[in-house]
């Protein structure tokens, strides 16, 4: 573990300032609002990341509802998802005919969104939508829908605002690309 690393020195450019993130938590917060009207949904935020997200995102909603946290594995060295998902840590609550909205910080392959959707499913959730903050579409290996978003993102490795490179730089409040050095660094350890 390499220490003193100052987080806005790793970063090459940044693809989405606080307030682009803002915008997009105010745009969605509305929608959500519209389309889970008297409905009362469990929330259920994608351990880790989607925690920055997640609590800016529900903060625009004027809608109660209940919130959960799923943790399942999904990226065994940090870049390339393993294909192989399992549940780390488990929902508290019965998902057994209620609205779910999983809030994800970035749907990359699908896979782990997938997942969440088919376990909700076949627990007898009525029904289970998903709010992305990025959307690496072009990278969708497996058919499932990504039902909202902030915003469409490339083929590049992004980190900040929950996103992190080996469970670091989350706390970033913007989200930029790492630079390759860094990568690098890391990798070669
Ligand atoms: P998927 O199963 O391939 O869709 O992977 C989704 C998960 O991979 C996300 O919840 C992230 O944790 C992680 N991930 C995918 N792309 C990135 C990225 O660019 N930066 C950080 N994490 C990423």
């Amino acid at each position: 573990m390499v220490k003193g690393d100052n987080i806005n020195d790793i970063i090459d450019h940044k693809l989405f300032s606080e307030d682009d993130i803002h915008e997009m938590c105010v745009r969605l917060g509305a929608q959500l609002t519209k389309d889970y009207a008297g409905k009362r949904p469990l929330v259920v935020g994608a351990l880790k990341g989607a925690i920055y997200f997640l609590t800016d995102l529900t903060r625009q909603m004027d809608v109660a509802h209940q919130l959960d946290f799923l943790d399942v594995s999904s990226y065994g060295d940090g870049f390339e998802s393993t294909g192989k998902i399992k549940v780390v840590t488990d929902l508290a609550a019965d998902v057994k005919d209620r609205d779910v909205l999983i809030i994800e910080d970035i749907v990359d392959t699908g896979l782990t969104l997938k997942f969440m959707k088919d376990l909700i499913k076949k627990r007898g959730a009525k029904s289970v939508k998903c709010c992305a903050m990025l959307n690496k579409e072009a990278r969708r290996n497996v058919d499932v829908d990504v039902d909202y978003f902030g915003s469409k993102v490339g083929n590049e490795f992004v980190v900040g605002y929950g996103l992190d490179f080996l469970n670091m730089y989350r706390n970033l409040p913007y989200v930029g690309v790492l630079k390759p050095e860094v990568i690098q660094k890391y990798m070669n350890k």
